[in-house]
């Protein structure tokens, strides 16, 4: 076994290994979030933005690599879940809530449940918008802005989102700043607090596109 393979083999390289991917997969999160935010803004920007994007035939290896990341990051997880299960003295264990100083919250209890939760939604997002009707927008680029816009006229779709989102920010609530720990960045109220932050900034700016849609039905 090569020196990085038995390291991430090794219960700190699984949390490192989850540390990086998780917040490789949180940078991903940042850039999607600030594209889809142009829908609400300008239309054809968005679809011209997209066009670029998926034209560029350097989209294949960034797809794998976030599919890389995304499995890598889904493995390590259930492992260190597993391990830790095990190691604790479950069948006779008393929950109680830590107090104090300590870290355990309810979203730091539910990250393989909040996890888990993107096992459905990513897959479904991806068939919804990604495989979703074909409409042309003129000049070979597609109109994902239309798209997106009758997708989210379906309150039930715009409800799935918002919880969806909701499910995000609790995951990042705990993971953003367990992640820097996993790092080897003290942990303190200071980090905590960001994390906490950036997770509802996060949620938020998500959920308010399917929101605005419906409320607005769509800017153009
Ligand atoms: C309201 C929120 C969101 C909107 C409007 C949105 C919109 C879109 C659209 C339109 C696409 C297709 C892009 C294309 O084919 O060019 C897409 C792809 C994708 N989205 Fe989202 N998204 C949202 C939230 C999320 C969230 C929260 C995640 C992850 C947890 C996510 C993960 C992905 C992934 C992995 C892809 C496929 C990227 C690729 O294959 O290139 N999205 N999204």
């Amino acid at each position: 076994m090569s020196a990085i393979a038995g390291f991430l083999a090794s219960p700190i390289g699984r949390k490192v290994l989850m540390a990086l991917t998780g917040l490789l997969l949180f940078l991903f999160l940042v850039t999607h979030l600030a594209a889809n935010l142009l829908i609400l803004i300008d239309a054809q920007a968005y679809n011209e933005y997209s066009h670029a994007l998926i034209s560029n035939p350097l989209i294949y290896i960034a797809e794998i690599g976030l599919l890389i990341l995304f499995v890598a990051h889904l493995v390590s997880g259930i492992i260190i879940y597993n391990r830790g299960r095990a190691a604790r003295i479950s069948a006779y264990e008393e929950h109680r809530w830590a107090g104090g100083p300590s870290s355990k919250s309810v979203a730091s209890t539910t990250m393989i449940l909040t996890g888990a939760f993107f096992l459905i939604f990513v897959p479904l997002h991806v068939w919804t918008f990604k495989f979703g009707t074909y409409y042309d927008a003129g000049g070979g680029v597609r109109d994902l802005h239309r798209l997106v816009i009758e997708e989210f006229q379906n309150p039930l779709m715009v409800l799935f989102y918002v919880v969806g989102m909701a499910i995000l920010g609790f995951h990042l609530w705990h993971g953003f700043g367990s992640a820097f720990e996993s790092l080897g960045v003290t942990h303190s109220r200071t980090l905590r607090r960001v994390g906490n932050v950036t997770a509802v900034l996060m949620a938020g700016g998500f959920a308010i596109i399917p929101l605005v849609i419906l409320l607005t039905g769509g800017l153009r």
